[in-house]
């Protein structure tokens, strides 16, 4: 498509309308009920004429009223009219929020990175993709790659975890996932769209859309480099974020998205606001009114407005007046028929979609698998006294809490995931050594407010007849996920309740933890034989968790978020910096230093950590050197031997921290930089090596330049963030 001389063709109406994005609806004559009108935008009052609508550039919120996907036919039909009913015939394009998965829903971001594995995430963005694409989706709204440090906030569940390196890694991956790896994005694949851009992960106090306050130098250093990885992936899109960053809601700051996205990272693709968010400019209180709205989200080069029409309303005047220019609004069109270009819409807007091809791919067999091996991969397991693996042969299993027998396990972000087609626990463990050995007892509610403890002793009875209990219990896949923000991390008081009664019936727990984000298991820890993080495994949660319960596979997950032991402790990270006053004793109260009164400092589970089945020791850490040359290419090798000395195989990931003892800023204590995740036979050693050089030891300083610096290094290699033995190396002016 020649999109310059079509460019020359349309109407100014017609450009602002590829900058206008509408919800499936307005096409399918029913209505969302504007019931928060003042959160998600005044869409009844968008002031359009039903031709209008088929101008619109994209179209969202692709599900019926029941949230059922709608089949491709469908799109298909509203595709027909765009481009029949607009006067260049210029195709619409679909999104959707397919954040970790489409029908076949795998685990959350979250924990999807506990598996340290990046190629596992490619391959279930492509899984996603496909079972998305068939259905007439062009681009997923994803991925979400948020740093978050605070586990107050419920979109932690959406990200990646806490960690700019291990992120970076599955934020590419999900991007060359949904979209593979040439510009020209294939049938079966979707465009992806990064989000939220940027910093959106720090909400002040933990609670969402607010303000987010940090230093530029922190932003930089630590919440930029998610979304800078998703651009060298080829990302499609950007999503602005809702908050406030130094005083300006990011959707119309200039700075943010036209200085930093734009001209700083050459991102050269379409913005997309989030959900009604350049109205928001005046809930925010920095624009007077729409019109005002509209030109602070044009100028700071938001392309595409969600669910509103400030453009339509108001674009025309502002032309007039000469506030904003042509050639404003055509670099907006030009980017919005650009993702069109690469999708090849102009060539083929059905881009072959196919219900019956759909319906084929839907949780077929290959698709399951994936789930249930980025299940088995992604959950952590975080206490093991010698009680699991269980022995399938005549165990019998008490299983109970709201959890247990419960197909909400899909996460918050479900897309099309379909509760009748999760594989909930009571059906992985019947199936795995048959219903007779498998009693049930829901023990209580899931909720915060639940108080009923009617159904306790009947769980007490339960957990008496059988050889152990695997306990689940932990959030409702809702109370995570947006505006799910929380003050208290710790289990329901009901559900505390209910574990106390059944471990004093039965002291042979297995906690099994259904989260979004990480929570406060002080009392569990200390008194259940086992604990897993399970987070949301998605579609195949049972037949994984059976799997890794009775040890078919071992566990080899590990936290990429800390699991604070208060919720006073929140914001709560590994790679902080040591301060001027470090606390030296975590057993007793310290003056003088920075620590709590009442709480360590350290997490009850450190970033990086998890537990498998066997055990693994860890050699001291070897440099082939320990001298680095500064301003060239040269590099050491750091290699540690690892030995499973345990009675089993298993998989473990292997950790590289480094740090920098003096810098011209204040520097982390520790940083990942590197991983490998290595499998070991029962007796077996390999030696693990990382290549050091001087990009792994860069980072962002006063002026904003990404650097590294001559002077000292750490260097550990372990099982997590809490790796105490290190090795020095310098880098260095002196010549060699
Ligand atoms: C929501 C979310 C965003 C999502 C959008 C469209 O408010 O913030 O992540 O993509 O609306 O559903």
């Amino acid at each position: 498509m020649d999109i310059e001389k079509l460019l020359r063709e349309m109407s100014v109406f017609e450009k602002i309308m590829q900058c206008t994005q509408l919800i499936s609806n307005f096409y399918r004559g029913t209505k969302l009920e504007d019931n928060t009108a003042n959160a998600i935008g005044p869409y009844t009052q968008l002031g359009l004429k039903q031709s209008d609508i088929y101008l619109a550039g994209t179209v969202n919120f692709l599900s019926d009223e029941t949230g059922a996907m709608l089949p491709s036919s469908e799109l298909r039909r509203i595709q027909k009219e765009c481009i029949e009913k607009s006067p260049h015939h210029i195709p619409t394009m679909f999104v959707q929020d397919v954040i970790h998965g489409y029908l076949t829903i795998y685990p959350i971001p979250l924990a999807m990175a506990a598996s340290f594995n990046p190629s596992l995430m490619e391959r279930c963005a492509a899984m996603a993709a496909k079972e998305a694409s068939a259905n007439g989706v062009d681009m997923a709204l994803g991925p979400m790659v948020d740093l978050a440090r605070d586990a107050r906030w419920g979109r932690v569940t959406e990200g990646f975890g806490e960690d700019p390196f291990l992120g970076s890694l599955m934020a590419k991956a999900s991007v060359y996932g949904f979209q593979g790896r040439e510009y020209r994005i294939p049938n079966d694949h979707v465009g992806s769209c990064v989000k939220h851009f940027a910093g959106y992960g720090a909400p002040e106090a933990g609670r969402d859309y607010n303000l987010v306050e940090m230093s530029e130098l922190t932003f930089r250093q630590f919440y930029l480099p998610n979304y800078e990885a998703t651009i060298d992936a080829g990302v499609m899109a950007a999503m602005s974020a809702f908050h406030a960053f130094e005083g300006i809601p990011i959707t119309g700051n200039k700075k943010i998205l036209k200085g930093i996205l734009r001209d700083e990272l050459h991102f050269d693709g379409a913005v997309m606001s989030d959900y009604a968010a350049c109205n928001e400019l005046i809930t925010q209180g920095v624009a007077e009114n729409e019109k005002e709205a509209a030109y602070l989200s044009l100028e700071a080069t938001c392309d595409i407005e969600m669910m509103t029409t400030l453009y339509a309303q108001s674009i025309p005047s502002l032309l007039e007046e000469g506030r904003i220019k042509m050639s404003q609004l055509d670099d907006a069109c030009r980017r919005v028929l650009t993702m069109k270009e690469r999708l090849g819409l102009f060539d083929d807007p059905y881009r072959q979609c196919d219900d019956k091809k759909a319906s084929s791919l839907f949780l077929c067999p290959e698709h399951r698998a994936l789930a249930k091996e980025a299940a088995e991969e992604s959950v952590v397991l975080l206490k093991n006294d010698g009680i699991l693996p269980l022995n399938d042969k005549s165990i019998k299993v008490a299983l109970i809490g709201p959890l247990a027998d419960n197909p909400r396990i899909l996460g918050a972000w479900r897309c099309g995931g379909l509760e009748k087609d999760s594989v909930t626990m009571r059906q992985g463990l019947e199936e795995r050594i048959g219903k007779e050995n498998v009693f049930m007892a829901k023990g209580c509610d899931i909720d915060y407010k639940g108080r009923d403890e009617s159904e306790i002793p009947d769980a007490v009875m339960t957990a008496k007849q059988a050889d152990v209990v695997i306990l689940c219990l932990g959030e409702d896949e809702d109370d995570s996920g947006e505006s799910a923000s929380k003050t208290n991390l710790s289990l329901p008081e009901i559900q505390k309740k209910l574990y106390r009664a059944v471990l004093e019936a039965n002291p042979n727990v297995i906690l099994c933890l259904f989260n979004g984000r990480p929570m406060i298991l002080e009392e569990e820890s200390k008194t259940a034989r086992a604990i897993y993080d399970c987070f949301f495994p998605g579609t195949e949660c049972g037949h994984a968790l059976a799997s890794l319960l009775f040890g078919d596979v071992a566990p080899s997950g590990k936290l990429p978020m800390s699991f604070p032991r208060s919720v006073g402790q929140c914001p709560l990270y590994y790679n902080h910096i040591n301060t001027g006053r470090p606390r030296t004793d975590e057993t007793h109260r310290c003056w003088n230093q920075s620590a709590y009164i009442d709480c360590p400092n350290t997490p009850l589970y450190p970033f990086g950590y998890g537990l498998s089945y066997t055990k693994f020791a860890y050699g001291k850490v070897r440099l082939n050197k320990n001298k680095l040359s500064y301003g060239t290419k040269d590099s050491l090798v750091a290699s540690c031997e690892v030995t499973n000395i345990g009675e089993r195989d298993g998989q473990e990931i292997v950790e590289l921290y480094l740090r920098d003892l003096v810098g011209s800023v204040v520097r982390p204590v520790k940083e990942l930089k590197g991983f490998q995740k290595i499998s070991l036979r029962k007796g077996e050693t390999k030696t693990v090596s990382f290549t050091i050089d001087e990009s792994l030891l860069a980072f962002v300083g006063s002026d904003y330049r990404k650097r590294a610096e001559p002077g000292s290094f750490v260097c550990w290699i372990g099982p997590d963030s809490e790796v105490k033995e290190g090795v020095e190396f310098v880098l260095t002016k002196e010549q060699r």
